[in-house]
């Protein structure tokens, strides 16, 4: 098999590209697929402080390495969810990928704050996966907005959009649809979210991580055994497998055609949490809710940049509270 491009020895094959790429041009191509992404959502630009919430794993490890390489100015956020075997792995990882390519990074750790995974775990009722997600998406918000970053960049990549997609259209979740993209634009106590990868499969992500050399955290979360979105994306893998190129066409068209329709039906309105100050549908957020039903002590509520909390490596790599 040759590469399309140059014609040397190929080493990843995309059926839904009709290509084939030696690893240099797989490099580009990926770069292109990141560009082009950013381009077309007008996502970020050079002025821009771009925090990329970094969990360890291919995707958003890759995509900190590609938005170094295309020259934003960003620095990492790990939070820190106190699972045990899982999160000191997948620290370990962050903290030594952001130290060899020189990226800020900061770490938020649930555990001093009243929110390891461990003890929510065990008090809560809803699906535990459920309640990290939202607990995890506060912070990137509230850390983001807080130490003056503009943009706030996640490495969602096309299976984790595609299946996400799938399971909204499934509910009919209009509320969902309206807010399912590559950009979430900046509100009142929002900061503007970005998915630079999703453009590129899970297969992709892998591929670009392995011929970077980046280590990653692959181990699952122990406790996501009873997630749904694998169902989807093992009926989107298969779809894909017999009509190479659907998923992208899917997102694509979704975007393109269907989601102004979920948009132009109106938003919940969004009023301001009474505890935290976060926007929130209810009078109290659901991370100040959950915290009260852990005891969490009111100051260590909001004082998100805590120096109990929150340690930061500078570029040299060493690490240090501050
Ligand atoms: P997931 O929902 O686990 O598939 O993660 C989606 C994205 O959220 C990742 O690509 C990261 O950008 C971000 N993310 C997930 N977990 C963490 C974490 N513990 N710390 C920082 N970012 C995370
Ligand atoms: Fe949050 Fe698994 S990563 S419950
Ligand atoms: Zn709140």
């Amino acid at each position: 098999m040759k590469c399309t491009r140059c014609r040397a020895e190929a080493a990843v094959a995309l059926p839904s590209h009709h290509s084939a790429f030696c690893p240099e041009c797989f490099l580009l191509f990926c770069r292109r697929m990141v560009e082009r992404a950013i381009h077309d959502h007008a996502m970020c630009t050079s002025e821009d402080r771009v925090l990329v919430a970094l969990s360890g794993g291919k995707d958003s490890l890759s995509l900190a390495w590609l938005l170094k390489e295309l020259g934003y100015t960003i620095a990492g956020l790990h939070i820190d969810l106190g699972i045990p075997g899982a999160s000191p792995v997948a620290r370990r990882i962050t903290e030594s990928f952001c130290s060899r390519h020189g990226i800020p990074l900061s770490v938020l750790e649930m555990e001093p704050l009243g929110l390891g995974m461990v003890e929510v775990r065990q008090r809560i009722r809803r699906p535990i996966c459920s309640v990290c997600g939202q607990t995890k998406r506060y912070f990137f918000n509230r850390f983001a907005l807080d130490n003056g970053f503009t943009v706030l960049a996640t490495g969602h990549n096309l299976d984790d959009e595609t299946s996400r997609l799938l399971a909204n259209l499934l509910r009919w979740d209009t509320a969902f649809l309206a807010d399912q993209g590559p950009v979430l634009s900046a509100q009142e106590g929002f900061v503007r979210k970005i998915k630079p990868l999703y453009r590129l499969s899970e297969f992709e992500t892998a591929n670009l991580s392995f011929l970077l050399g980046i280590e990653t955290a692959s181990a699952p979360c122990p406790y996501s055994a009873k997630a749904t979105f694998p169902v989807y994306k093992a009926l989107l893998a298969d779809l894909e497998d017999r009509q190479p190129g659907r998923k992208l066409q899917f997102y694509e068209g979704f975007l393109k055609h269907g989601r102004q329709h979920f948009a132009a039906q109106g938003k919940t309105p969004l009023s301001f949490c009474r505890r935290c100050g976060s926007p929130t549908s209810t009078e109290i957020c659901g991370v100040c809710r959950l915290r009260e039903m852990m005891g969490a002590p009111a100051e260590v509520m909001i004082a998100i940049s805590s120096p109990a909390v929150l340690r930061t490596q500078d570029v040299s790599g060493s690490a240090e509270k501050e």
